[in-house]
C-alpha cells in the first residue's frame, strides 16, 4: 500500500467576487503514489500547487475533485485516521503567540492523544537545536526559530509520513544540515518523507524520486538517478567581466559575474571559448560540470522536455526521448584554448551560486 496516493487530483479556485479575474486551476490531474519509506521531492516555481496539494493532503483545504489517501485512509472521509499518520511542516508560520515552545510541543501531543512525551520532545528540542529555547515565548523567537518549532510540532507524534513544505525557507545553513541529518535518520528508520523545496541542491542530496509540478500539472515523475542523466548536457562554467556575445548571451544563464552554458560536446565547448576569444574577452576559472537538479529542472520548466501537451513525462518518456543525450566527455578537451580545471567537479559537490530558482523563495 502506497504511504500517500494521489488520484486524480483537481483544484480549482473560484474567481474573486466583484472582479472580472477567471476561476484558477491551481491543480489539474494530478495522480502520482509515493511509497512507504520513500524520501520524495515535489518541485516546481511559485504558484505551481504544491502547498495547495499538500494541504489538500493534510485535509485542510478540500479537492474539486479526485482522491487523496494516507497509508490507504482517504483525507477527506478518513479525515482522523489519516490526519494521524501525518505529520506536516506548514510553509505559513503559524503558531500561537500565548506558548512557550515546550508548552506548543506539550499542547501538540495533547491533539494527538500522546501521553508522556517529554522524552522525546527533548529530543527533538535538541536535535532541531532549540533546548535553550524551550522556555521561550513563541513570540519571542526569530523567523528561523519559529519554523524549527514548526518542524518539532510536526514531528511530536511520530507520524509514520512526513510532510515538510520548505522546511528551510529563512533557516541558516547549519540548522538546515543539523535538520536533514535528522530527517534522513527518520527516514532510515522507515517514515516516509515529503519535501517541497526551492533548494534544488537539498532535493538532489535527499531524494531517491521526484515529482515536477507546473502550473498545477505533473510535467515529470522520476527517480533523481534517472532524471539527472536524462539531462541534456553538460554545463561550461566560467565567470567573466565583461557582457557576452549575443551569440553566448542569448543561451547562457548568468548570474553575477557567473556564466553558465549549456554544451552538448567538446564542439560546442570549442565554439563557445572560441567566441569569446575572438570577442576579445577573457574568461577565468573555467570549468565543466555535469547537468545537475537545477539544469534539469530549467530545461523542464523551460518546456524543453515535454512533448505538448502530452501525458506527464515519466523516467522511460525522459530516458527514451530526444531530450537525451550521452554526456560527452569534453574534458578531453584540455590544451585547447585557457586550461580547464582539472578538477572540474562532476555534479555533486561542485560549488553552485543561488541562481535564479535556488533564490525564488
Ligand atoms: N486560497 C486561494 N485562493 C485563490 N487562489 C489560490 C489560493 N491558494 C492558492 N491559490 C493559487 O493557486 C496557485 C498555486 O498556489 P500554491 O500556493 O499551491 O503554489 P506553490 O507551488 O506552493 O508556490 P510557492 O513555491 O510560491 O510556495 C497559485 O496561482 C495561487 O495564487
Ligand atoms: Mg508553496
Amino acid at each position: 500500500m502506497p504511504a500517500i496516493s494521489f488520484q486524480s487530483v483537481t483544484k480549482t479556485f473560484p474567481a474573486a467576487r466583484g472582479g472580472t479575474g477567471q476561476a484558477l486551476k491551481a491543480l489539474d490531474d494530478v495522480s502520482f503514489n509515493i511509497e512507504e519509506g520513500e524520501f520524495f521531492g515535489l518541485l516546481g516555481p511559485n504558484g505551481a500547487g504544491k502547498t495547495t496539494l499538500i494541504s489538500i493532503l493534510a485535509g485542510l483545504s478540500r479537492a474539486t475533485g479526485g482522491r487523496v489517501l494516507v497509508q490507504g485512509h482517504d483525507v477527506q472521509v478518513d479525515y482522523a485516521l489519516a490526519r494521524r499518520r501525518l505529520g506536516v511542516v506548514p510553509q505559513e508560520l503559524v503558531f500561537d503567540p500565548f506558548f512557550n515552545v515546550r508548552e506548543a510541543l506539550r499542547f501538540q501531543s495533547g491533539y494527538f492523544g500522546v501521553k508522556h512525551n517529554d522524552d522525546w520532545i527533548d529530543e527533538l528540542l535538541d536535535s532541531l537545536g532549540l533546548a535553550d529555547k524551550a522556555n521561550a515565548n513563541m513570540r519571542q523567537l526569530s523567523g528561523g526559530m519559529k519554523r524549527r518549532v514548526l518542524v518539532a510540532q510536526a514531528l511530536v507524534h511520530k507520524p509514520p509520513v512526513i510532510v515538510l513544505d520548505e522546511p528551510t525557507a529563512g533557516v541558516d545553513v547549519e540548522l538546515r544540515q543539523t535538520l536533514w541529518q535528522f530527517i534522513a535518520r527518520l527516514n532510515k528508520q522507515g517514515h516516509t518523507v515529503l519535501l517541497t523545496t526551492h533548494y534544488l541542491e537539498e532535493a538532489e542530496a535527499l531524494c531517491g524520486r521526484i515529482a515536477m509540478l507546473k502550473q498545477g500539472r505533473v510535467v515529470a515523475l522520476s527517480r533523481m538517478v534517472d532524471l539527472l542523466k536524462s539531462a541534456s548536457s553538460n554545463v561550461l562554467r566560467f565567470k567573466i567581466d565583461s557582457e557576452l556575445p549575443p551569440f553566448l548571451a542569448g543561451k547562457a544563464r548568468i548570474t553575477g559575474r557567473i556564466v553558465q552554458l549549456p554544451a552538448h560536446n567538446a564542439r560546442e565547448v570549442e565554439q563557445y571559448l572560441a567566441a569569446i576569444r575572438e570577442a576579445g574577452l577573457q574568461a577565468e576559472d573555467i570549468e565543466i560540470r555535469k547537468a545537475d537538479l537545477e539544469d534539469v529542472f530549467l530545461d523542464v520548466m523551460g518546456g524543453k522536455a515535454l512533448s505538448g501537451d502530452g501525458p506527464p513525462l515519466d523516467a522511460k518518456a525522459l530516458s527514451g526521448g530526444s531530450a537525451v543525450r550521452e554526456a560527452t566527455s569534453v574534458g578531453a578537451l584540455s590544451g585547447d584554448g585557457p586550461p580547464l580545471d582539472a578538477k572540474a567537479p562532476s555534479g555533486g559537490s561542485a560549488v553552485r551560486e543561488a541562481t535564479s530558482v535556488g533564490a525564488i523563495s
